[in-house]
Parts: structure tokens; C-alpha cells; sequence
């Protein structure tokens, strides 16, 4: 039998033991179950629905660094290759370095670990743009440290993590995956990072639809516009933070 096939007998099942003992809360819950979506038991495409349009997710992600890009500027670090670096800071853009633990990315050019600092240099950079990292590595609060060492004083941290998303990779191997985190933690994580004199502003962004679409790997072109926003403060899909670190 199906998985839907199961889901149905099941419902059935439920449902009979219910009419028999109490038929007019029965009778409710027909009405309800009426209304709601079929959703599929399976999503459209797994891993994010990456290579069948935008993730949902970067959608988010972009516009924040977008709204940002004036940051982007001078000696600016990214993480695995230099994709947003390029695109929002362009001619802004002193040197390109691209982070990475991975010795097998040829496309990095500081070899450093963000978790124990090791290898990473200090007071190096004006911007950092760390879009979803935090959350593959378990030490979080060691990798905000290190980005506040990192950054000159007067740059900027560009961050983004995971609020609502599904496993990164479920076997762990390239991306082990540990963390989804609220506005409010991240808040008060930079603010332990960098401490009180820094300029932080953090938000979350997401709605029903777009999780759902998400978590489905639904690619964001297929989606209205009007699923992405406003943003419902019960669904926060992406965490996105800006931090000033403070000037000497
Ligand atoms: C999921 S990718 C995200 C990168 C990219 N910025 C993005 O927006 O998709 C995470 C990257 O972080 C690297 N990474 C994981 N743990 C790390 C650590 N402790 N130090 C440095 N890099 C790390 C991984 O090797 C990988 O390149």
C-alpha cells in the first residue's frame, strides 16, 4: 500500500472509533479535515530543491546582503568561495579571501578553522559576509568570537543562519549539521560576541507558505510573491544579523 494509502486507513480507523463514541465531535472534525490542503506525504525535491530554481531561503539571504551591500567593501571574507562578495560589492572590493576547513576547496585561500580560531588572521578584514556556517559548526559561540577578532574595528559581520529549515546533510560527512536558532538568540549572541558599544540589528524573515514551500524544496520561482511576505513573526525561515564592531 501507498504511504498516502496508510495515512488514509489509518485516518479511517480513527475517525470510525470516533463516530461511534462521540458522533457530533465527529461530524466537526469531518468539516475540518474538508477544509484543509492535501499536503504531498513526499517533498518536490530533497536538498533544498537546489538545482531546480532559487531555494527559498537565498531569497531571503540576498536581499539582505543586497540591503547591505554598501558594507561589502575593502578586504572582505567569505565563507567556501567568493559568490556574494563579488556580486554585492563588485568595484568596492579590495581583496576577495574565501575561508574554508575543507582542505580539498581550491577555492579558499585562508585554510583556518572558525570553531578553535586557529589559522584565522585577526583584525584582518572590513567585512565578513558568514551566510549559514554557524549552524554546521557545534561550537557557535566560538565561531562569533572568532568573526569579532577577525573584523577590524569599524567592519561589519553579515550574517545569516537557519531558523526553520530541514537536515543539511543527513549523514553529517561534509556538512554536519547542529543548530536552528530564533531572532533572539542570535541577538543575544552577538551582543556577548562583540559586546555592548557594537551597532547590532538582527530580524527574522519567513511565512507559512515559504516555509512550507521550503521544506517541500518548492525552487522560489514558482512561488507568488505574496507567499514570501510580510513577514510572520511565527515562522522565522532565516535569522539575518548586522554588526558594527566597534571603532577603537
Ligand atoms: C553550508 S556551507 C555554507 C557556505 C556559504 N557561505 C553559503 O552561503 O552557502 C558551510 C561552509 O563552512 C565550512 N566550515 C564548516 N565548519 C567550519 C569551521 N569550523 N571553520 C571554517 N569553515 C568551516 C564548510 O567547509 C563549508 O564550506
Amino acid at each position: 500500500m501507498s504511504a498516502r494509502g496508510r495515512v488514509l486507513q489509518a485516518r479511517g480507523a480513527v475517525f470510525e472509533r470516533l463516530q461511534q463514541r462521540a458522533p457530533d465531535q465527529a461530524a466537526a472534525l469531518r468539516r475540518i479535515w474538508r477544509r484543509q490542503p492535501r499536503l504531498p506525504l513526499e517533498p518536490s525535491f530533497r536538498r533544498y530543491g537546489m538545482g531546480h530554481g532559487t531555494a527559498v531561503d537565498r531569497v531571503y539571504i540576498e536581499r539582505f546582503l543586497a540591503t547591505n551591500a554598501a558594507d561589502v567593501r575593502g578586504d572582505v571574507l567569505e565563507i567556501l568561495d567568493d559568490t556574494y562578495t563579488q556580486r554585492f560589492g563588485g568595484d568596492a572590493v579590495t581583496t576577495a579571501h574565501v575561508l574554508d576547513l575543507d582542505p580539498t576547496n581550491d577555492r579558499a585561500t585562508v585554510r583556518a578553522d572558525l570553531e578553535t580560531g586557529d589559522g584565522v588572521p585577526e583584525q584582518a578584514y572590513d567585512c565578513f559576509i558568514c551566510t549559514q556556517v554557524i549552524s554546521i559548526t557545534y561550537d557557535h559561540r566560538a565561531v562569533l568570537a572568532t568573526a569579532a577578532r577577525a573584523l577590524r574595528p569599524g567592519g561589519v559581520l553579515l550574517l545569516t543562519v537557519p531558523g526553520i529549515s530541514h537536515q543539511a546533510e543527513p549523514d553529517g560527512e561534509r556538512y554536519p549539521d547542529h543548530w536552528r536558532f530564533t531572532w533572539r538568540a542570535i541577538d543575544r549572541l552577538l551582543r556577548e560576541a562583540f559586546g555592548d558599544d557594537a551597532e547590532i540589528n538582527v530580524y527574522a524573515e519567513g511565512t507559512v507558505a515559504a516555509c512550507a514551500a521550503f521544506l517541500y524544496g518548492m525552487p522560489a520561482e514558482v512561488l507568488p510573491r505574496a507567499a514570501l511576505d510580510p513577514h510572520d513573526p511565527d515562522y522565522e525561515m532565516v535569522i539575518c544579523g548586522r554588526v558594527v564592531k566597534p571603532a577603537l
